[in-house]
């Protein structure tokens, strides 16, 4: 009992505390096993927030430098893996705090904490390194971006059926379906650029919530740490977790766009299908079924955005109703952020692998072009010879029935039948039967035509580069 008691003495915080710490309530408390991936963003804030003290004359230049020799020790030691973490260690913060004390002696050491709290301290912390993980993550899909739209500039000789309610639809390029998923993916690579704004807002010098009465200047810190704008109230800076929520949320999305392209290339690559086929490096093989070929990739990818959502869903729970500024309900911040930054990040660079190295199958797409996907064409026929939309409609649907009774293609139908059909058709009619006359016609912007392919790809990649 000595022991422990002795234990909850070496707190930080344990002034006051005359009890010990139950160790089951030590461990629950400790969050040090996973955030001490943000130590270098703990003493990056520290460093900025010595110069703030020195600025406000809590120390000198020489324990200035003290401390910021001290701290990039402790980063040193956290890289290398020597960091020796004890027992009462509670947090990256207070780990850190007791060894630069320990490299710099407690006189120095001790005065690091003057006029913070862990509460804007972790605060701060959360949003460097998610700042960080952000550029990393923007990269990651920008990679990801550039192989969807190079291949779709590549392959655009390759037409396949385009499906609605996964029923053949109309003949499109494969290339805009590849620029359809970017085209959602683009969206989110504008959303997280602005996202970053409401991340970079400095919590530091809100301390516990009412502020630092040293004076210190803010505008200073902001600028050592890179921050774009300074959290205007103190109360709000320490108990704001919008960033990390809306980033979760951001995420959610992004994977559910990953989701969809997944389960489109996962059915694309059924033999029924057969349009594409994943590389081996991508897929896996059964262990009792020889002739397999598992796009698990694939699968990973649509599975991870329940898990996703999960962690923003979680979060949000654990915020809601909890009174205003700092409780230790939002230390449960960390795990499903970093757990979503993790998965985000695995999920964009193996889908870049995936399609980077997938192999289509053109011939498969063309043999699944049937001459009933052109039954629209037949309509547009008929429009540009005057025949109204809704008149069209219906004859084009009467050629089909008459293909289908006879068990042939509309393309097999007689000028004979054509002109039973309707007045209107002479011998061009077999001119609609072709496929790339098919999406060659749709040539408005946003359109299958080449020349609107090659402008799509034009504007992703400005897009990509951030200039629009
Ligand atoms: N580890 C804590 C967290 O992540 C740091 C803040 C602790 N603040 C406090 N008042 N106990 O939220």
């Amino acid at each position: 009992m000595a022991a422990e008691q002795d234990f909850t003495k070496r707190k930080l915080w344990g002034g006051r505390f005359t009890g010990s710490t139950d160790p089951l309530m030590h461990e629950f408390n400790q969050s040090l096993k996973y955030d001490q991936r943000m130590y270098a963003a703990d003493v990056k804030g520290s460093i900025a927030f010595s110069k703030a003290l020195l600025k406000a004359g809590i120390v000198n230049e020489h324990e200035q430098a003290e401390i910021t020799r001290g701290l990039k020790e402790v980063e040193q030691e956290w890289a290398n893996g020597t960091f020796a973490i004890q027992a009462d260690d509670e947090d990256i913060h207070t780990a850190n705090e007791r060894r630069l004390s320990e490299i710099v002696g407690k006189d120095i050491g001790g005065k690091l904490h003057t006029g913070r709290s862990r509460n804007d301290q972790v605060a701060t912390d959360m949003r460097i390194w998610l700042l960080d993980e952000t550029a990393k993550v923007e990269g990651y899909l920008k990679d990801f971006l550039n192989v969807l739209v190079s291949r779709a500039e590549k392959e655009v000789d390759a037409i396949l059926p385009g499906y609605t309610h996964l029923q053949r639809a109309q003949p499109v390029r494969w290339s805009h379906v590849l620029l359809s998923h970017a085209s959602a993916f683009l969206n989110d690579l504008t959303r997280l650029r602005e996202m970053v704004p409401r991340i970079s807002v400095l919590p530091l010098g809100s301390a516990a919530l009412a502020g630092n009465p040293y004076g210190l200047d803010r505008e200073l810190l902001r600028q050592e740490l890179g921050f774009q704008s300074i959290g205007e109230n103190s109360m709000h800076a320490v108990s704001d977790r919008d960033f990390i929520i809306e980033w979760l949320q951001w995420a959610s999305l992004l994977m559910i766009h990953m989701s969809r392209l997944a389960e489109d290339l996962i059915i694309y690559s059924t033999a029924e299908f057969g349009f594409v086929q994943l590389a081996d490096a991508y897929s896996t093989g059964s262990s009792i079924m020889p002739q397999k070929k598992n796009p698990d990739s694939l699968e990973l990818l649509r599975g991870k955005s329940g898990r996703i959502f999960g962690q923003m869903a979680g979060f949000m729970m654990s915020v809601k109703g909890i009174p205003s500024t700092y409780n230790k309900d939002l230390q449960e911040d960390k795990e499903p952020l970093f757990d979503g930054v993790d998965s985000v990040s695995a999920s964009l660079r193996i889908a870049e692998g995936v399609i980077a190295t997938l192999n289509i199958n053109a011939d498969k797409m063309a043999e699944a072009l049937s001459m009933d996907l052109l039954a629209t064409d037949i309509a547009d026929y008929l429009v540009r010879k005057g025949v109204p939309f809704r008149e069209t409609h219906h004859i084009s649907g009467r050629s089909v029935a008459l293909a289908e009774q006879r068990k042939v293609q509309i393309s097999d139908l007689t000028m004979e039948d054509w002109k039973a059909l309707s007045p209107h058709f002479t011998e061009d009619v077999f001119e609609v039967f072709n496929f790339e006359n098919s999406v060659e016609k749709r040539n408005a912007i946003g359109g299958p035509a080449r020349k609107m392919i090659q402008r799509q790809v034009d504007v992703a990649r400005e897009r990509i580069a951030g200039k629009n």
